[in-house]
């Protein structure tokens, strides 16, 4: 490294530090193409792989699935995501994939974890996968300048691998936590054009460092303590989450009262202090995140001694939603057994192939609990031969998803959803009920179409 110059390592302002860590000086400068490694081929681990390449550093990802690695070799993405794909084409000279730590780690300057932490029984974050990462550092990264956790993790996580990589000798190597806050479906864009990038470090430099790889993103960065940046994280999600269930709860009062969740949500978004984003009544968030981050928080909250209440009521009717419109579907049709019912979109969002907690999933299980006969649709979701799905019957087109049902369920909004020619697909149906789970189409174009027509947040319109 040519590039090295004295960096000023002030101990970042902490409310639960340890004790201020400082990486030998002199650390080179920031603002360079860099070597990184990255170790989780996710849909993080690559789009941070892929997003870093195309900011000019030289990129390896490791994993530990053969298959992905022989996959992501042969030019091709394990999962959907898009831009994803011509990201990694277009930077294939820097970018590379490996099964093996030492090949990775070798000629690194910085290793990024991006390896899953999913739910445990009791809600909290499983760590197994970083701490495997962290192992597998103690012989092989003495060189590094930092180990950065991008993976989502409790708080406290980085003072414990800052423990351990000192108890390995590796003072020297400097720690960051960079949380991720991309969303799935735009990750690529969110990644180069984030918020905010948030690094938490336990020394000056470190941060300053790790900022350095972010040159090229337009976005401002948030320097702090590792505990305030581990804890951003899980309090955003867990602010979403929240924002989406007030409304759902909203939702739920309108619909006992006649008021119309579309008009009010739609006013309250004009209020600058609130803003429009995450405002749309449906049947509850799901995916990779918030339902195991708001968990994952309120284990946290719970394992220190203090009950998120808050927390514990969004968890309880987040999980009830799904419910709820099964409950409304049953009464509408006067009973679910041998019912046909199609279920439109499984992912958990539109844009994206994941099918991790999504709302879909409870939403089979309660229908066939309840006798009825699932068909479904989904552009991308490909559900593995597991239950719920194993029970159900996958079709290529919304016509015949629809064809002989009783009920036709809308659970994403998938856009191609709106340019369905719905009269017709009414036509098809046993009895053409719809119940819009995302308010996605226009209530008095359904009614013409054929349908009677519920939706969340609104009175049934019957046809
Ligand atoms: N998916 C999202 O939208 C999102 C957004 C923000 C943050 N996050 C967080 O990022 C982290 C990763 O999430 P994801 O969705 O990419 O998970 P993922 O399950 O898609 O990917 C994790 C990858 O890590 C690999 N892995 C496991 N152990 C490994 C090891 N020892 N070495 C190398 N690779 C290993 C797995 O094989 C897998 O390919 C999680 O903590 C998650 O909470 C996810």
């Amino acid at each position: 490294m040519t590039d090295t110059a004295a960096l000023p390592s002030a101990p970042l302002p902490s409310a639960s530090l340890p004790r201020p860590h400082s990486p030998a000086l002199p650390l080179p400068l920031p603002h360079s193409p860099r070597r990184v490694a990255v170790f989780g081929a996710g849909y993080i681990g690559l789009v941070t792989g892929a997003c870093f390449a195309e900011l000019g550093h030289r990129v390896v990802v490791r994993d530990i699935q053969p298959e992905r690695i022989d996959l992501l070799r042969s030019g091709d993405v394990p999962f959907f995501e898009p831009g994803l794909g011509d990201l990694i084409l277009r930077n294939k000279e820097r970018l590379s994939f490996t099964l093996d730590v030492h090949e990775a780690v070798r000629d690194a300057e910085v290793v990024y974890v991006c390896v899953d932490t999913p739910p445990t029984a009791s809600g909290d974050a499983d760590l197994s996968r970083v701490w495997a990462v962290v192992d597998a550092l103690k012989d092989t990264a003495s060189h590094l300048v930092a180990v950065v956790v991008k993976s989502t993790v409790p708080v406290g996580t980085g003072d414990r691998v800052r423990v351990a990589l000192d108890e390995a000798g590796l003072h020297h190597v400097g720690y960051a936590s960079n949380p991720e806050f991309t969303a799935e479906g735009s990750a690529v864009d969110d990644f180069l054009r984030p918020d905010r990038v948030v690094i938490g470090a336990f020394d000056e430099a470190t941060a300053r460092w790790v900022e350095g790889l972010y040159a090229g993103v337009d976005g401002p960065v948030e320097t702090m303590d590792v505990a305030s940046a581990e804890m951003v994280k899980l309090a955003a999600n867990a602010l979403l989450a929240t924002k989406i269930t007030f409304i759902n709860e909203i939702a739920t009062v309108c619909e006992a009262t006649g008021a119309d969740i579309e008009h009010v949500a739609r006013a309250i978004g004009r209020d600058h202090r609130l803003g429009p984003y995450f405002l749309n009544a449906g049947l509850g968030y799901g995916g990779s995140c918030f339902p195991k981050d708001s968990r994952a928080l309120r284990a946290m909250a719970s394992n220190s001694g203090y009950p998120f209440q808050l927390l514990n009521a969004v968890i309880e009717v987040n999980e009830l939603q799904p419910r709820r419109a099964i409950q409304r579907l049953k009464s509408e049709l006067g009973g679910l057994r041998g019912r046909r019912v199609a279920l439109l979109g499984l992912t958990f969002k539109p844009g994206t192939d994941d099918m991790r907690e999504a709302p879909s999933a409870v939403i089979a299980s309660r229908l066939l609990a309840e006798g009825a006969e699932v068909t479904c649709w989904d552009p991308m979701a490909r559900p593995g031969p597991v239950q719920p799905w194993s029970s159900t019957t996958r079709h290529d087109t919304v016509d015949d998803a629809v064809s002989d049902a009783d009920a036709a369920v809308l659970v994403t909004e998938w856009p191609e959803l709106v340019d369905v020619d719905w009269p017709a697909a009414a036509r098809r149906m046993r009895h053409p009920l719809f119940f819009d789970g995302r308010n996605l189409l226009e209530s008095t174009a359904m009614l013409d179409a054929g349908f009677t027509y519920m939706s969340v947040g609104r009175a049934t319109r019957h046809r």
